[in-house]
Order: C-alpha cells, then sequence, then structure tokens
C-alpha cells in the first residue's frame, strides 16, 4: 500500500503481462529460445573482467563511499568519447553525470524535473520504453504519445501537435535508435526539437542507449548533443542525452550509464541523485572509463548483430515482410493476426518466446487503436545458432499455421 496517488495510474511491466499471457501454454518440447527480452547476451570485453577481479582494487573500492557526481577520470573519459564519437563538445565537470544505467536515470530525470503542476505533460513515442511513462506519471504529468508512423517509416510526426499542448508540455522523451522500431532520428527534425523547446520552454530526453549499434557503417546514428552543436545551441540549453555501456559494451549487469547536456539541468539532477544516494559504486567507475576508451570490442560487437541479422533476413524474407532497422537490434515484425494469439501459439508450436506489440504501446485517442497492435518485438540478442534456430522455427511456423498477409 501506498499514500501516492500516482502510484495507482502505475500500468504492470510489459513482462508480467507476458507471463500472464503465457502461463497457461504448453510449450513445445524443443529447447526454449526467449527472443522477448533485450537483454545483451555477447560477450563483455576481457579487459573489464580484468579490472573487475582484481583483488587490490576491489578493496580499495569496496571500503569508500563512491562520490554521486563520478571521478574525475570517469567524466573525462566520457566528455571524450561524447567528442570523437558525435563531434560535441562537453565540460567534463559541469556537462557530465554518471548513472547507474540509463533506466534509473530516464526514471529519476523526470523526478527532479517536473513540476507536477496541473496540466504539466510529458511527450513520448508510442511504441515505447515503459519507463518514460512511470517517469511522467510519478512525476505528476500526463504522458502524450506521439506515435511512431508506419507510413512515415515509423518516425514521429510533432507538426500536428497544437501550440496549447506545447505550452503544457515540460519534456520531451526521444528513443533513438528507437526501441522497438529501431529507427532513427533525422537530425533536421532534432534541431526543429530544440527550436521548439526554446519556444516553449521545455526539455528534451534523448535516451540514445542504442547509439553505437546500427547497420550502415556510413550512418551512424546522431545525437541531440551533434544536432544541438550544429543549431549553436550554446551549452546545450534544455538538452540532455542518455547513453549505456549495457548496449555498447554488453554490460547490463555493470549498471553504468551517463547523463550529458544542460548544466543547469545537470547541477539541480545531482542535488537530487545526492539525496536520492545513487553514486556508482567506485569499482564499477574504474571499469567503466576503460570501456568508453576502448572502441574495439564496439566495433566486434557491432559486427556480430550486422552478421546476425544478415543470418536472420535470409531465413524470414520470404515468409514475412520484414521492415530492417536502422538501428538496434529488435525486428519490429507485422503479424498476419493478433499479436497476443501469435506469441501464444508461437509459444505452444516452436517454445519461442516474442513480446506482443500491444503491451509496448497505448491506444490512440482518436481511433482507439494502438500502434503496437498486429506487431511483435523480436529481440535478437542470443547467440547467432540460437538465433538462426529461432528464425527457422518462426519460418516453420508461419508455414504450418497456415497463415498469410493477405
Ligand atoms: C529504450 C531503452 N532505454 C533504456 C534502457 C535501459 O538500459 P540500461 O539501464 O541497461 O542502460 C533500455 C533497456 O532495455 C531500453 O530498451
Amino acid at each position: 500500500m501506498t499514500n501516492n496517488p500516482n502510484f495507482a495510474l502505475l500500468k504492470a511491466y510489459p513482462f508480467e503481462k507476458l507471463r500472464q499471457l503465457t502461463e497457461d501454454v504448453t510449450p513445445a518440447a524443443k529447447p526454449h529460445i526467449p527472443l522477448s527480452l533485450g537483454e545483451p547476451k555477447h560477450a563483455p570485453p576481457d579487459f573489464v573482467l580484468d579490472a573487475l577481479a582484481d583483488p587490490a582494487t576491489l578493496a580499495r573500492c569496496l571500503t569508500t563511499y563512491p562520490a554521486t557526481r563520478g571521478s574525475d577520470d570517469l567524466r573525462l573519459a566520457i566528455s571524450h568519447w561524447v567528442k570523437k564519437r558525435f563531434a560535441a563538445e562537453l565540460d567534463p565537470q559541469a556537462e557530465v553525470l554518471p548513472v547507474s544505467g540509463t533506466r534509473e536515470a530516464l526514471f529519476s530525470f523526470a523526478q527532479a524535473q517536473l513540476s507536477g503542476k496541473p496540466n504539466s505533460k510529458v511527450m513520448m513515442p508510442n511504441p515505447f520504453y515503459q519507463i518514460y511513462e512511470g517517469a511522467a506519471l510519478l512525476g505528476g504529468a500526463t504522458p502524450v504519445f506521439i506515435k511512431n508512423n508506419p507510413a512515415r517509416d515509423y518516425q514521429q510526426d510533432f507538426s500536428r501537435i497544437s501550440s496549447d499542448v506545447w505550452r503544457d508540455t515540460e519534456m520531451v522523451y526521444l528513443c533513438s535508435p528507437g526501441n522497438p522500431t529501431g529507427q532513427i532520428m533525422p537530425q533536421d527534425q532534432l534541431i526543429m526539437l530544440i527550436d521548439l523547446a526554446h519556444e516553449y520552454d521545455f526539455v528534451i530526453a534523448a535516451d540514445e542507449c542504442y547509439s553505437e549499434i546500427y547497420f550502415d557503417e556510413d550512418n551512424p546514428p546522431v545525437s541531440l548533443l551533434t544536432a544541438s552543436s550544429i543549431h549553436g545551441n550554446k551549452r546545450h540549453a534544455r538538452c540532455v542525452v542518455f547513453h549505456s555501456l549495457s548496449k555498447r559494451s554488453n554490460l547490463p549487469g555493470l549498471r553504468s550509464g551517463f547523463v550529458a547536456g544542460d548544466a543547469a539541468l545537470l547541477s539541480p539532477y545531482l542535488k537530487y541523485r545526492t539525496y536520492h544516494g545513487c553514486a556508482m559504486s567506485a569499482h564499477h567507475q574504474l571499469a567503466s572509463v576503460l570501456a568508453w576508451q576502448d572502441e574495439a570490442h564496439v566495433i566486434d560487437n557491432r559486427r556480430l548483430y550486422q552478421a546476425k541479422f544478415r543470418a536472420v533476413t535470409e531465413i524470414l524474407a520470404p515468409h514475412y515482410p520484414l521492415r530492417q532497422p536502422e538501428g538496434g537490434f529488435f525486428h519490429w515484425l507485422a503479424t498476419p493476426i493478433d499479436d497476443k494469439t501469435f506469441c501464444r501459439d508461437l509459444l505452444a508450436a516452436q517454445n519461442v518466446t516474442v513480446m506482443p506489440g500491444s503491451f509496448l504501446a497505448r491506444p490512440e485517442p482518436q481511433s482507439g487503436q494502438s500502434p503496437g497492435d498486429n506487431h511483435v518485438r523480436i529481440a535478437w540478442v542470443a547467440p547467432m545458432e540460437d538465433c538462426v534456430d529461432a528464425a527457422q522455427r518462426l519460418a516453420e511456423f508461419i508455414q504450418t499455421a497456415g497463415l498469410d498477409y493477405a
């Protein structure tokens, strides 16, 4: 029980809904292949494991309280990486904060930032990462969902938002490359949003945790910080980005990421974090410095995803209308039948779990339809052999179930 009135607004998390949806399904007698959870499974870098296992370092780090603002070395390593990767300058003293993964930061940033005033609104994509919605609701704001429109290659259309809605907007969550759609937000759209942020006085919170997994080596995803620099937005006013080692370096258990951008936003956020007590352990900070300084393992990791997508696409393309994502590690697949039925039937026939799209999206107020309906999210995180096996089972499933897209 809680006395917080906003708590009751929180929805069940998609994985809980999936558990309930499938609890009475008897899966086929084959090894289970879970493709529902986006948990990276490639090997983490050896040099990070070695650093974490060093007894002298551990003895030193485990006997100290880490600083909430992180070590100078870590903030410096992050600012160098951002400069090299995104051509954006950051002051490591004031414009970078280490966080324990982007999830906690995406949530807690809203708690520190939102006013709780009536009519307060927070925009977010639809389908979306559910933390944005929970963060807005617990921050006393109303979520406003901006659809990733299939007719526009899953880009969001901000042009129809009325001035009244913009005036109430305190924060806009962006996700690029998007989970689950894999779309990358173009630079001119980011620049347009920065102009709107200044006109209507809101903050842009850009979740860029998939930025290092992409498929066109000549077109890496741009950051909001790149757009902000090109725009001439002094000191990244009203812009913050969220990054993580979870996907980039296969270290989801390290809980290491950063928030960077406007110092006027990061300063109160640091104060909030000091009270919240969520400083990253000192040995995780040391390991993180090494990970942000190395690019070779990131390139190898990306190549593994590229090879996996080539392999599964070859198997699935004859049977499914596959849209290739620009980034991230998901296929956002249109289904020929209701997405929940598809998931249950697939599990029963092939013992493969995927995530129903309707669990990752909310219905549109006008049409009552959800952009997640008749879609499933497939996370290609398992080892290559398992992904190929799963793709073959998906192909067999659609053929034997007699489903078609007519
Ligand atoms: C869109 C998106 N943002 C943030 C996260 C959180 O990642 P982490 O907290 O490991 O950095 C995830 C994890 O799946 C995600 O899909």
